[in-house]
């Protein structure tokens, strides 16, 4: 009888090789082994498949699913304006819900019945694989190695390779829990779990020291069509390469770097450090567009929606009904958040200098502190009187109240 197949969210990394001989022996799987290029770089994606068919994957696919991540995720994204906990701009949480989506892809190419991924039982990627793969397949079984076996660190990784003879990945050995992808780099553990420790400078990848930058600033232009981005400095760039021309530019002024301590969705407060080049500028000048084009109420409410899209991001619930109906609501408010936003980096910070927008609510003819003819002064005292008359009427019951009390003392 054929084997059952299952798929495996592989790196190329030591657990991930792990992973491919506990399954054969655990659970007697053939393996079908998907990486997904989601912009890790040459060095994590070199030699992958000699790798994995020498760790004993059947067989591998690799995907490059750059493209599909920023247009269909991170765009969105963008459009909504999420921010986590203030800070982060969910680089990894934003990935895990497209790799989910090829994990279940594959699988059903394949005929596979499970699907398994190297994300510890402690993080929150686990969460977003997992509700991704609930999501789309309900019917695909899920294996989790790390919450199931007795390996209980790297070192326990390591002296299973050796054991059974899994040929160990020559990539040096990384102090901290790394994830890059074309959005961000994060960085967790080791000797970042001392939050009262700044890291070390060698650490970073895609931003120099801001003290390091050029003493000269640079001018930037973005320019966004609906919400999204189209063009740098006036060029037209697809999707993929705008990020990665905007994470130079940034990365050379030290823009986009993050240090947090965050809660996760399983109930600890970890700290983490993210390198967001790119996207630092991107959100920067998307808001900048956005208080020139958008009303007053919509610009807040969508402040809210914001809040409520970052969390939806973070927990994994990216394929859900309610982020689905956000969508709905934030494409809408885009309409006009078209036009340019002109900036200086300097330094490791972005200073807005322009905006230029065919749809702007700014109007200097009303705003003017010369005469105008649009806006009629006498009417604000009307506004004030109304808009007030709920204090008006406290304040007269406040006064009443103090003066009862002079009476009887
Ligand atoms: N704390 C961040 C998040 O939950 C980053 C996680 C990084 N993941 C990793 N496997 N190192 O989105």
């Amino acid at each position: 009888m054929a084997k059952e197949k299952v798929v495996l969210a592989y790196s190329g990394g030591l657990d991930t090789s792990v992973i491919v001989r506990w399954l054969q022996e655990e659970y007697d799987y053939e393996i079908i082994a998907l990486t997904a290029n989601v912009g890790q770089g040459d060095d994590e994606l070199k030699g992958l498949e000699a790798k994995a068919i020498n760790t004993g994957a059947a067989q591998i696919f690799i995907e490059d699913i750059r493209e599909e991540l920023v247009k269909d995720y991170i765009f969105p994204m963008i459009r909504s304006g999420a921010v986590y906990e203030g800070k982060y701009l969910l680089g990894t949480a934003i990935a895990r819900p497209v790799i989910g989506k090829k994990l279940v892809e594959v699988a059903e190419k394949v005929g596979a019945t499970a699907i398994a991924h190297g994300a510890t039982g402690k993080g929150n990627d686990q969460v977003r694989f997992e509700f991704a793969v609930k999501a789309l397949n309900p019917y695909l079984k899920i294996i989790a190695p790390w919450r199931e076996w007795n390996l209980k660190s790297r070192t326990d990784c390591m002296n299973y390779a050796c054991e059974h003879d899994i040929p160990i990945p020559v990539t040096a050995e990384k102090p901290y829990s790394i994830d890059r992808n074309i959005w961000h780099i994060s960085f967790e553990g080791g000797v970042l779990e001392d939050p009262a420790r700044e890291p070390d400078q060698d650490m970073f990848r895609l931003t120099c020291d801001p003290q390091d930058a050029p003493e000269e600033p640079e001018t930037l232009s973005i320019s966004w069509d609906k919400g999204t981005p189209c063009a740098v400095n006036g060029k037209k760039l697809g999707p993929v390469e705008l990020i990665e021309e905007l994470n130079l530019i940034a990365g050379r002024h030290g823009i986009g770097r993050v240090d947090l301590v965050e809660n996760r969705l399983l109930g600890m407060k970890s700290r983490g450090i993210y390198e967001t080049p790119g996207g630092t500028l991107l959100a920067f000048a998307h808001r900048e567009l956005e208080q020139y084009t958008l009303d007053r109420e919509t610009y807040h409410y969508k402040e809210v929606v914001a809040l409520k899209y970052a969390e939806l991001i973070y927990y994994g619930l990216w394929f859900t009904p309610l982020r689905e109906a956000l969508d709905s609501f934030i494409s809408s408010t885009q309409e006009t958040v078209t036009g340019t936003v002109n900036m200086k980096l300097y330094k490791g910070n972005i200073v807005v200098t322009g905006r230029e927008s065919d749809y702007t609510l700014y109007h200097p003819d009303i705003v003017t502190f010369e005469a105008d003819e649009l806006f009629n002064q006498k009417d604000a005292e009307g506004f004030i009187n109304l808009y007030g008359l709920p204090l008006t009427v406290k304040g007269m019951m406040d006064w009443k109240q103090k003066l009862h009390l002079k009476e009887v003392e």
